[in-house]
C-alpha cells in the first residue's frame, strides 16, 4: 500500500483544495491529511479560521479522497508523522515549493501546481467587499 500525506488549513473548503486532494490520492492508495489545529493556525501561521478544527475535520472526512485526518500541531512533527504512518509520498501545493525538500531524506516529495484564481483568503476578501455583501443579502 502506497501512503501519501499532505498538510494544510483547508478553511472554507473550495475546489482548489479538492483538486489538491484528488491529485494527492492519485499518487497511491491511502491519503492522510494533517489538518492545522486552530491554535497552530493562529500562533504560527497567523491565520484565523472561519470554521473550527472540528468542523474542518468533518468536511475533510466527507471527501472521498481522504482516508484519515490527523492534527497538525507544530512545524516540527513532519518527520515523526512520516515514520509513524509509514508514508511514501509527502505532497503539497506549489506555494510551498522548495520549503520541504529536506523531507526527501525520508520519503518522496511532490509539489502540485496550485489551482488558479482560488484561495480561502480570496473568498474572505471577496465577501468583505460591500457590494458583494449586498448582492448576497438579496439571495
Ligand atoms: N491549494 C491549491 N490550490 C489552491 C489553493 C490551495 O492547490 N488554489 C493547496 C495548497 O497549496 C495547500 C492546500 O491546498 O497544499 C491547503 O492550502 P490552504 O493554505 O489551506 O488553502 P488556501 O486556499 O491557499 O488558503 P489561504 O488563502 O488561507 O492560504
Amino acid at each position: 500500500m502506497k501512503r501519501i500525506i499532505t498538510y494544510g488549513t483547508f478553511d472554507l473548503l473550495h475546489y482548489g483544495h479538492i483538486n489538491l486532494l484528488k491529485r494527492a490520492k492519485e499518487l497511491g492508495d491511502y491519503l492522510i491529511v494533517a489538518l492545522s489545529e486552530d491554535e497552530f493556525n493562529e500562533k504560527c501561521k497567523n491565520k484565523k479560521c472561519y470554521f473550527s478544527y472540528y468542523e474542518r475535520k468533518q468536511l475533510l472526512q466527507s471527501i472521498r479522497y481522504v482516508d484519515l485526518v490527523i492534527p497538525e500541531k507544530c512545524w516540527e512533527q513532519k518527520v515523526e508523522d512520516i515514520k509513524l504512518y509509514k508514508i511514501d509520498v509527502f505532497a503539497m501545493g506549489s506555494d510551498w515549493k522548495g520549503k520541504f525538500d529536506f523531507m526527501s531524506d525520508h520519503c518522496e516529495v511532490v509539489y502540485f501546481p496550485r489551482t488558479k484564481e482560488i484561495s480561502t483568503t480570496q473568498i474572505k476578501d471577496d465577501f468583505k467587499k460591500a457590494d458583494l455583501k449586498k448582492e448576497w443579502a438579496n439571495v
